[in-house]
């Protein structure tokens, strides 16, 4: 049985000292990050399927060379207020992202956080269209930030009490599980009564397409459930948004960035947005995010926007160095990613057939999750036994967080060990046979 005698005693101090934040209820207290695993307090080493929350796409602790960019920085210079002066290597940082992006993305503002870099697409979409209104999706999550949190709509907890909020309408996102509209057996119908629902509903009834500025939405909805959209729902947002005038946004922050073997998350369904949103993992560990607009969309003057630790240089020292990794080594990142997500689901989809609470197993690449259910006729969400994997996964090694109602995550470090991968779902499994 794992040890927690230092780890108990830590969190009790934590309690005293730490106002709300979203900890789930297991008691695990990092010490260190070596290769595939991660060491607690006590020296318990764990595989983490986490990449503490989408963080370490490229290892926990990032890279060698990542490290030493970011130590030879801070001894030349740390920060350097680069939104009120200039800097040589955020300019490096973002000629380099922008060439990631479709052709047409001219410019990015960089910032610290996700919920920073949607408020400051908020921003751009409204300025641009002189328009109020967003749309986003139930079960979305854009970040907490009040924007942000208008659009969010993944819990309660989130935003009781808190409002008023921006204006923001919101549509239901396509769950091929659970298809609300009874199409279950078709994904593609389902995806397209989505639409014609926003169609019929929204854009009739709600608000009238000349006062809508912007559609967020995730190209695999996260926090949500981990729930992949059909491609006639992406396919069919775009339609609706070029017919009205509305743009798109795409928040790639949890799914971008080779995630799901793409650079970007949206690539998969052979959609562009207008303005993206990504942060988590291109900052290699440290605060970093950024958002990037179509050229077509204007500037906003100066004075708009801006953050004192925009473009912070120790920052961007790290982020350039993975980004380099990333720019040159994109295909065999692609191929990498594709080849052990495969493993991994072909596993999934096994304990999906082989446990009558595992009721569905579904992702890209190497964002992939499975729903624990009461069972399969029912599909009635078990937060509880997913709550219960969860911690006996930990007890025995494996490091995983939920998502949705009753899901678990699968989101380790994309350049994780096939032999760790393999061991941590055998440690999934066994947790899951140990619930059943
Ligand atoms: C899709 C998505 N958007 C936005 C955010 C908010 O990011 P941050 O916590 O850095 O503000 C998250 C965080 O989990 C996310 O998953």
């Amino acid at each position: 049985m794992r040890k927690t005698e230092k780890s108990e005693r830590v969190i009790e101090r934590d309690r005293k000292v730490f106002m709300t934040t979203t900890r789930e209820p297991y008691n695990f207290v990092a010490e260190r990050g070596d290769g595939d695993f991660v060491y607690d307090i006590d020296g318990n080493r764990v595989i983490d399927f986490s990449s503490f929350v989408g963080v370490y796409n490229f290892g926990i602790n990032s890279s060698i060379s990542v490290r030493n960019a970011i130590k030879r920085q801070m001894d030349k210079l740390m920060h350097a207020a680069f939104t009120d002066y200039y800097s040589e290597l955020p300019v490096d940082f973002a000629e380099l992202f922008i060439k990631q992006f479709p052709a047409g993305f001219g410019k990015i503002f960089l910032s610290n956080s996700g919920t920073e870099a949607n408020e400051d697409a908020i921003k751009i979409a409204r300025y641009n269209t002189r328009k109020h209104y967003l749309i986003g999706f139930y079960g979305a999550f854009h970040g907490r930030s009040l924007g942000s949190l208008s659009l969010t709509s993944s819990k309660v907890v989130q935003r009781a009490h808190l409002g008023p909020f921006s204006e923001v309408i919101h549509a239901p996102y396509p769950n091929p599980y659970r298809c609300i509209f009874g199409h279950d057996d078709d994904p593609e119908e389902c995806g397209r009564a989505h639409i014609d629902y926003m169609r019929d509903h929204i854009l009739k009834r709600e608000a009238a397409a000349g006062e809508i500025a912007a559609i967020f939405f995730e190209p695999i909805q996260g926090e949500g459930g981990y729930i992949v959209p059909p491609k006639s729902f992406v396919k069919g947002l775009r339609e609706l948004a070029d017919d009205n005038e509305i743009l798109l946004v795409s928040d790639e922050i949890q799914a971008g960035y080779m995630r799901t073997g793409k650079f970007l998350a949206l690539d998969n369904f052979g959609v562009k947005a207008d303005i993206y949103t990504m942060a988590k993992s291109i900052g290699a560990g440290m605060p970093m995010a950024a958002t990037i607009a179509n050229s077509k969309l204007s500037d906003m003057p100066q004075g708009k926007h801006s953050g004192t630790f925009a473009g912070n240089l120790a920052i961007v020292a790290g982020a350039y160095e993975q980004l380099k990794h990333v720019s040159k080594n994109k295909r065999k990142i692609e191929m990498e990613v594709k080849e052990k997500g495969r493993v991994a689901m072909k596993r999934l989809q096994e304990m999906r057939n082989d446990y009558e609470i595992v009721g569905d197993a579904r992702g890209i690449g190497m964002m992939l999750a499975i729903e624990i259910v009461k069972d399969k006729k029912t599909k009635i969400p078990d937060p509880k036994s997913r709550d219960a994997i969860l911690k006996t996964a930990l007890d025995n090694g494996l490091l995983a967080l939920g998502c949705g109602d009753s899901s678990v995550r699968i989101l380790p470090p994309l350049n994780i060990a096939k032999s760790s991968l393999e061991k941590g779902l055998d440690i999934l499994e066994s947790a899951i046979r140990k619930t059943v």
